[in-house]
């Protein structure tokens, strides 16, 4: 292992953290050298895996001292990498007073224990690491509750291991503080019933929820939403389509919740944006579950903006991660036709990238051509924008009808579940009015207003 010096020093360091854990960590990849993804296809290098490890490290503000890769025959069930290695990374810990060793990797909590006696460490493997993002971005009410919940199920698996403890610390939930040894069956007992609370709240948030998503069902716009790979600039591109302000940050999970927005596109449809969570690769399949809440937007959408960050040199392993968390939320088959590629930084990319970059674009079939932009400087936005106008187009119908002048009911019906595109009032007292609608709202227009339908 050759361990690179590092410094990255996030704003906000960890040194409130009591007891050995100083903040201070050291990241380690270890990894397998047949690693191959689902398919069988080599997934992105070792370099890049460790970057993204170093990337998560810092979103919850550790201070990573140090990196190192180490490259892996086997994985022994004692303590994951060899001997050797176990010692050679005991020596970095001790010379470098490193508080936290995070393996990129899942780890059994036996491995955990035998690591962190070895180094006299707490280790953090990547689901913790996860988890602890996860629970510092969430920023609804049932997003935290979802996350809390995921950890503590984490924990409860990971009862049988010296460094459990309960106590929150900085505002995460609880891995990287606490007083060490605690006594195994009290926190089983705590963590059950904090476990029931939560699934009770729960249940009340999502009852609360989906009278707010009933009224929101009633607000006739379609919805686009942005997914896309963690970084890939979603924030940034919302931002730039709406000029709203959320939170943006060259930080991994910069937006745990969607955030919406409605814009109007070029032609004067109206459609709200909603910009989603970051998808990062190997995501555990218990994280899976509590995303679901938070990409119900996504499920629901009329078209999917997959945004990818077309100037990384993993962009085409980001790009499977991204449809595999789509095609475990059920999305991929059904939603297809919805889906536009946006092929984001392209002003990252030198004359010859990028001319490569727009020649494939442009090979691509005309109805599912990806669009290239750059959120950064606004390129091809309005390009984005019109697409996205005629792909909804493709799926929404537009009606005419004329009104009696009188039918005050109807009217209002029209406004609340369909969108209004035009409407006057004619010189015999009736009033013309153009709706559009997806396919199922504009078959409930054709029954209920069966003999105002104007002829074509
Ligand atoms: P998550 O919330 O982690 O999923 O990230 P995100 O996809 O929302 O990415 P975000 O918009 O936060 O952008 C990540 C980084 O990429 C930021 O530093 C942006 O400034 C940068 N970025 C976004 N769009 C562009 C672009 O078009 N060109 C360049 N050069 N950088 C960009």
């Amino acid at each position: 292992m050759e361990p690179r010096r590092r410094d990255h020093r996030p704003e906000r360091q960890g040194t409130d953290v009591p007891g050995r854990a100083t903040g201070r960590a050291l990241v380690i990849g270890p990894y397998l050298r047949t690693h191959k993804d689902g398919a069988g296809n080599a997934t992105r290098g070792p370099q890049a895996r460790l970057e993204e490890a170093v990337g998560l490290a810092l979103a919850i503000d550790l201070e990573v001292v140090d990196t190192g890769i180490v490259m892996l025959n086997e994985i022994r069930p004692a303590t994951y990498i060899g001997k050797g290695k176990v010692e050679e990374i005991a020596g970095l810990v001790k010379a470098q007073d490193i508080g936290l060793v995070v393996m990129d990797c899942a780890l059994s909590p036996v491995q955990q224990r035998n690591l962190e006696k070895e180094w006299s460490a707490k280790v953090l493997d990547r689901t913790g690491l996860i988890l602890e993002i996860f629970g510092k971005r969430a920023q609804t009410k049932e997003g935290v509750l979802q996350v809390e919940l995921a950890h503590l199920t984490y924990q409860k698996s990971r009862l049988v291991r010296s460094w459990t403890h309960l106590e929150r610390q900085r505002g995460g939930f609880g891995f990287l503080g606490g007083p060490g040894e605690t006594q195994i069956e009290a926190d089983r007992r705590v963590i059950e019933e904090r476990i029931a609370r939560i699934e009770a709240e729960l249940e009340k948030v999502k009852k609360r929820r989906k009278l707010h998503r009933a009224s929101r069902a009633r607000v006739p716009y379609p919805i686009a939403a942005l997914v896309g790979y963690t970084n890939a600039g979603k924030s940034t591109l919302f931002n730039r389509m709406t000029r709203a302000k959320v939170l943006e940050a060259d930080m991994l999970f910069a937006t745990l919740d969607p955030t919406l927005r409605s814009i109007e596109l070029p032609h004067g449809t109206k459609v709200i944006l909603s910009d989603t969570v970051g998808f990062i690769s190997e995501l555990p399949t218990m994280l899976v579950a509590a995303f679901r809440a938070t990409l119900e937007e996504v499920t629901e959408a009329d078209v999917i903006l997959h945004v990818r960050d077309i100037s990384h040199e993993d962009s085409e392993a980001q790009m499977q991660d991204v449809q595999d968390v789509l095609r475990a939320l059920g999305i991929d088959e059904a939603r297809r036709g919805r889906v536009i590629e946006v092929w984001n930084k392209i002003d990252a990319l030198d004359a010859d990238a990028r001319a490569r970059v727009e020649n494939m674009a442009a090979r691509v079939a005309p109805d599912n051509q990806p669009i290239t932009v750059s959120a950064l400087t606004g390129e091809g936005v309005d390009t984005l924008l019109t697409a996205i106008e005629d792909r909804l187009a493709e799926t929404r119908i537009v009606i005419d009808l004329v009104l009696d002048g009188t039918d005050g009911a109807g009217l209002s019906w029209l406004h609340r579940n369909t969108e209004v595109i035009a409407r006057a009032t004619r010189d015999d007292g009736k009033v013309a009015v153009t709706v559009r609608a997806d396919p199922a709202k504009a078959a409930q227009v054709r029954t209920r207003f069966a003999g105002a339908i104007a002829l074509p």
